[in-house]
């Protein structure tokens, strides 16, 4: 097939590196035509080919011009159908393998059509991904679905838990670790350098670990985020998915969305609100950060967290048949771990302009429970189990959250029951795991003040 519709692919000489790789990411084309104003062909060159010259040293604001192939494969107008199909079967021109697409040009070296061979596939767009924290209890469901779908994924992740959670996946052709630290700028460069986007879930996690050590806190949590802002700038990649909390809403009585004013308690709230503020105010054109605001998780992962409301409570009721509640009037918007995957998935998937510099409330409406209805959808579950009540509540967070915004933007509906989560973890619990559910490892304060 001839196609004469080929404005698409065409950049001026002088298009910056910068300019035409984003360009080509958001129409999803592979390949740039280099044509002069009179459309004569000059070079031909691919994304691969720009993120390669970049991490070669090439300043992002150099020219296309600089680095296209000058020897690329073309035809003439009068070429006929057979040698066309030949010339797209070679696989010496601008992108490795087979050519989908053979210029034609006239006598004058003008552009005037693209040969296409429909029976080659086109090429795979890279989708790459970089994963901080993919062991955690949310990134080691998130790594498995990403290599499902076909992505490549990096994990860059120091194993603070252990790497339990992502053990089996390192067998995988598509998949690599990092065993690196968040602060060390020279392992973030290596994981971010050759992605297409990262999805940043390390950090001290929870309320709790985050006050041991607060200047490790601030060093993970605030300042990590900042030198990945900029890496992801140089390097060119152009989504960052970033997981910030709920929790940044505080104590509140209204249905609080996406615009309702942040009111952090804690230094793990407070260094959630400070990196979505960084990532919002260097969100441009060439880099778009989507800002998921998970709600509270619980469920099963490879890397099992018993420091999470859901989690401990159904623990205690089947192993000590005690359920705690202390206060138990607060809200908590739950959501299961892997209905927080799915949306890292989605808002990886999604068109940039559906979600670039977008905050995320991440869950369901229907989903905000008291801690006292959550006592009790267990009791009803584990038999013989008891309800006990305290009225201290060292735990001053309170929200109810609206999700609608995610429900009608990204589609993110039909999620895992509470009832469905909590029989999941006592179908393990029945068949012998977890009987050592307050070591250490499963409790992210425990190991934070080990690690001191
Ligand atoms: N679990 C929840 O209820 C919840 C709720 C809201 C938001 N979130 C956010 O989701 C993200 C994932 O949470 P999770 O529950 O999977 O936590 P997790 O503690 O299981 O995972 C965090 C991962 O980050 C790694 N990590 C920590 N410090 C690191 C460092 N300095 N360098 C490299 N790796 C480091 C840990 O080893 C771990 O694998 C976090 O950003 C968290 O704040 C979680």
């Amino acid at each position: 097939m001839i196609q004469k519709e080929f404005k698409k692919y065409v950049y001026s000489p002088s298009t910056t590196l910068q300019e035409a790789i984003h360009d080509l990411y958001r129409k999803k084309v592979e390949i740039c035509l280099v044509c002069d104003k009179k459309n004569h062909l000059r070079g031909i060159l691919t994304i691969g080919d720009i993120k390669q010259a970049i991490l070669d040293g090439f300043d992002p604001d150099s020219s296309v011009a600089t680095i296209m192939n000058a020897n690329f494969i073309s035809a003439s107008v009068d070429t006929n159908k057979e040698e066309l199909i030949n010339l797209s079967f070679k696989n010496r021109g601008y992108l490795k393998g087979h050519i989908k697409r053979v210029p034609i040009l006239n006598k004058e070296g003008v552009l005037i059509g693209l040969y296409v061979n429909e029976k080659i596939k086109d090429p795979v767009l890279p989708k790459s991904v970089l994963i901080t924290g993919g062991a955690g209890y949310v990134g080691s469901i998130l790594s498995r679905k990403l290599l499902n779908k076909g992505y490549r994924v990096t994990v860059l992740d120091n194993l603070s838990f252990g790497s339990r959670g992502i053990m089996d996946l390192q067998k995988k052709r598509n998949f690599k670790l990092i065993k690196g630290d968040i602060r060390n700028i020279g392992e973030l460069i290596k994981g971010i350098k050759s992605v297409d986007c990262v999805i940043h879930l390390a950090g001290v996690v929870g309320d709790p670990a985050s006050s041991v050590n607060p200047v490790y806190t601030m060093e993970t949590n605030h300042f990590s985020t900042k030198s990945l802002i900029e890496i992801c700038r140089h390097y060119q990649v152009p989504r960052l998915v970033f997981a910030s909390s709920c929790s940044v809403y505080g104590a509140s009585s209204e249905l609080l969305t996406e615009k309702s004013k942040v009111r952090p308690l804690s230094l793990y709230a407070k260094t959630k609100v400070s990196s979505e503020k960084f990532l919002l105010s260097n969100a441009n054109s060439y880099f778009h950060p989507v800002i998921l605001r998970f709600g509270t998780l619980y469920g099963l992962s490879p890397r099992m967290r018993f420091d999470l409301v859901v989690n401990t409570m159904t623990a205690s009721a089947y192993f000590k048949n005690k359920i705690m509640v202390n206060g138990g009037s607060q809200w908590r918007p739950l959501l299961h771990v892997n209905d927080a995957a799915e949306a890292c998935v989605l808002a990886v998937d999604a068109p940039l302009k559906k979600v670039s510099g977008q905050i995320f409330n991440v869950g369901f409406t229907g989903h905000n429970f008291t801690i006292c209805q959550i006592a009790k959808v267990i009791n009803k579950l584990v038999k013989n189990s008891k309800i006990e009540e305290a009225d201290f509540v060292k735990d001053r967070r309170d929200y109810k959250v609206s999700f609608s915004k995610i429900k009608k933007i990204l589609g993110f509906d039909n999620p895992i029951s509470l009832q469905s989560g909590i029989k999941e973890i006592l179908a393990f619990f029945k068949a012998g795991q977890f009987k050592d559910f307050r070591n250490r490892r499963f409790n992210n304060y425990l190991t934070q003040i080990r690690n001191i």
